[in-house]
């Protein structure tokens, strides 16, 4: 399905969801992609990753990490294939997420991921966040939506069951990436959430 938007792709944005209107989900663009950085280059941030995934942060991994951004965020100015957000509490970021086409693995396969600080952690952030993905899922050219986590992710594997993931255990790697998890959580109907309850503030052209 074509966006129903394509301002997504092409304009920077905020979204609020009524219910949590202290939070904003700010498109992740090239100018805030350092802040991406701080949440993920923290091994506290990502405590059931793969030991390739817990690697540090050196420069060379966050500017290729930044490069592979920026490609995609490019090419999706015309193939809605990624988009990728901030979460932010008082003008500070407490957490990243993101949803791209993974064609490499299925095409029309689109995977999730998110991570939030410590401090921002079993409040219903991560909940709050998953749904803007899902309804964020339903601009993109994909048919089909995932996730994945370790199998000692219980607050992840918790949050999925209540979306409506079912969870089958299968190890997925991703060149250049390995092992990226040891579960998967399928069969969600994110169609359903391309009606959830949000207000969009498109604010400019997206950035370079
Ligand atoms: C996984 C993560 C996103 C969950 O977000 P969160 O804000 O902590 O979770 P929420 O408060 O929104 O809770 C969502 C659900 O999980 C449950 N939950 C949260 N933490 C839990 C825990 N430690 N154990 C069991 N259940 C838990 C909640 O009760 C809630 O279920 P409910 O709606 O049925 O009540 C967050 O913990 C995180 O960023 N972890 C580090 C990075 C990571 O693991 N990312 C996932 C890999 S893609």
């Amino acid at each position: 399905m074509p966006p129903s938007d394509t301002r997504f792709f092409t304009e920077d944005w905020i979204i609020t969801l009524p219910s949590r209107p202290d939070v904003k989900f700010i498109r992740l663009t090239p100018p805030v992609f350092g802040e991406r950085i701080k949440i993920l280059a923290n091994p506290l941030n990502h405590p059931f990753d793969s030991s390739a995934d817990k690697e540090e942060w050196t420069p060379i991994k966050i500017e290729e990490s930044r490069q592979r951004f920026i490609d995609q965020y490019n090419l999706s100015k015309t193939k809605y294939r990624a988009l990728d957000i901030l979460v932010q509490i008082g003008g500070k970021t407490v957490g990243q997420g993101g949803v791209h086409e993974i064609p490499m693995v299925k095409a029309g396969l689109a995977n999730i991921g998110l991570s939030l600080a410590e401090s921002a952690r079993g409040k219903g952030l991560g909940k709050a966040t998953m749904q803007i993905l899902l309804r964020l899922s339903n601009e993109l050219e994909v048919d089909i939506v995932h996730a994945g986590t370790m199998l000692a992710n219980k607050p992840m594997r918790a949050l999925a069951a209540a979306l409506g993931f079912t969870e089958r255990e299968e190890v997925l790697s991703i060149p250049g990436r390995g092992v990226v998890a040891e579960l998967l959580f399928e069969n969600v109907d994110y169609k359903k959430f391309k009606d959830l309850d949000m207000d969009v503030e498109f604010t400019g052209p997206a950035p370079d």
